[in-house]
């Protein structure tokens, strides 16, 4: 595939796969120096089918090192979502009193002699880095005869109990459990009858606690919940958050019923977790989500592979007069891209449209101020007959991505469309922080509060960048668009 191929979509800042199929992200870790990322992946289609754990690592969470396939399908069935840990203090008896790696997965099958599937928790653990894996003998550990949908593990040590505390998907609940040594567990909860959106089986959970506007002596711990493709729902599959407590058992969320709070606003970013592990004085908590939709990810126009990441975002709390509220931002190890950089100073735009830039990868940087009613907003990957739209709508004070136009649409009828997540600005300020990709629109607005990641799949000629006015006039308080560095350069 030559650069400038008309149908080379491959993002150049994304997290892919060199071939084939590849959905959720797994097993994220921090471990001697390197950030682990494995992922569901089909090595012999680029549709999705028997499930392996691909593998790479990075050590800035931007440049990515492929490795061979850390987890195949074996006598237990394929290898559905998980997470690895640190066992620092061997509690698990597989590392000789030293510390490794624990994965701890979904295995998938059939029960014997039926067509019934069944999925039971499993593990397997690395005492070189992440480089080979050995599954445990008396695998599966974690079985629940009467649960069919019992999925994505994610593990993390809970100090005040000296424990390890499992959270899984459970048809539409969350299920906790415990154990002293990742191989005996034992049920201590459940979350999420009458909470939050049921419109799908519910997937890849996590939890973890973070500060409230950087008070450590104030914490709230968030609990992640992907929700399923189901044909009733335009959105496809899609990620929610709760905000509450955790005292070891159980979550429990600090409004109830729980707000709806969508991760991502966008319709593609599904499946995401954090990484574990990051070292404590990072501070940090690291998200990365399938930059996809299991409405359509069978059938985007990619080539020789399907799937990409999201860029990796640090997720921090903040109190809203509505409540604790997450913020996502893109990592600050992105910058390090940045190539050239333009600048406007402050100008009006009224009624018109104004091409300022071309480009297919770029960050872009922009202030609004508002105080008419009107539409406004920038038209990215443009051409005469293609654009994707990131608009607001001061009125309805809604933010949207029109994607209509954007491109190759017609591989899934849902594909082309305009949605809209409504974005608060009393104050008549709006803050847009966008990546333009090959293949991909991500925007942070107003540093993070609300953001929407979507997959375009524009001509590679499609590379205008506008803003725009409609029936009123918005001052541009300030545009920065940086041009980036492909991360294969
Ligand atoms: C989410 C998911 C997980 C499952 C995996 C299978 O996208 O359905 O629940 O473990 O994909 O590939």
């Amino acid at each position: 595939i030559t650069a400038n191929n008309q149908t080379n979509f491959r993002p150049q800042l994304h997290f892919t796969p060199r071939d084939q199929w590849m959905n959720d992200p797994n097993g994220m870790v921090f471990y001697e120096g390197e950030y682990h990322l494995f992922y569901q992946y089909h090595p012999e289609s680029t549709v999705w089918g028997p499930m392996h754990w691909g593998h790479a690592v990075s050590q800035d969470l931007v440049h990515w090192e492929h490795l061979p396939i850390a987890l195949a399908p074996d006598e237990h069935g394929a290898i559905f979502s998980g997470s690895v840990v640190v066992d620092k203090h061997d509690t698990s008896g597989f590392f000789a009193g030293k510390s490794g790696l624990v994965a701890i997965f979904t295995h998938h099958d059939t029960k014997p002699g039926t067509d019934l599937t069944r999925q039971r928790q499993s593990l397997a653990y690395s005492t070189d880095r992440g480089r080979t894996w050995t599954k445990y003998a008396n695998n599966p550990v974690l079985i629940e005869e009467a649960l069919p949908d019992f999925r994505d593990p994610k593990v993390f040590w809970f100090n005040p109990q000296q424990s390890w505390v499992m959270v899984i998907a459970a048809g539409d609940t969350i299920r906790f459990y415990k154990s002293p040594n990742l191989k005996e567990w034992t049920h201590s909860g459940e979350f999420g009858v009458g909470q939050g959106s049921h419109d799908g089986v519910w997937e890849c959970p996590d939890l973890f606690e973070l500060p409230v506007d950087g008070d450590i002596l104030n914490r709230r711990w968030v609990l992640i919940v992907s929700i399923g493709e189901d044909a009733n729902f335009l959105e496809g599959s899609r990620t929610q958050c709760f905000i509450g407590s955790f005292n070891g058992d159980t979550f429990v969320s600090e409004e109830s019923p729980a707000p709806l709070l969508w991760l991502d606003h966008g319709r593609d970013n599904y499946a995401g977790v954090t990484w574990s592990d990051v070292p404590e004085q990072q501070g940090r908590r690291l998200f990365i989500g399938w930059m996809n939709n299991w409405k359509y990810a069978n059938v985007i126009p990619t080539s020789n592979w399907r799937g990409a990441m999201t860029l990796p975002r640090e997720l921090t709390l903040t109190a809203e007069m509505e409540g604790v509220r997450l913020l996502q931002k893109p990592i600050p190890e992105l910058q390090a891209q940045r190539r050239g950089e333009q600048n406007w100073a402050a100008f009006e735009l009224s009624n018109s449209e104004l091409t300022v830039t071309h480009g297919d990868l770029l960050e872009i940087i922009a202030e609004f101020e508002f105080d008419d009613e009107l539409e406004f907003g920038l038209k990215l990957r443009a051409s005469e007959t293609e654009e994707t739209i990131l608009g607001y709508s001061t009125h309805e004070q809604l933010l949207f991505i029109d994607r209509s136009r954007s491109g190759a649409i017609d591989f899934h009828a849902d594909f082309a469309c305009k949605h809209s997540a409504l974005l608060k600005a009393e104050t008549g300020n709006m803050k847009l922080h966008i990546f333009v990709d090959r293949s991909s629109i991500e925007a942070f607005a107003n540093d993070g509060k609300l953001v929407m990641t979507d997959q375009i799949f524009p001509l590679s000629s499609s590379t205008g960048i506008k803003l725009y006015a409609k029936d009123g006039s918005v001052k541009v308080k300030s545009l920065t668009i940086h041009t980036l560095n492909s991360i294969f350069d």
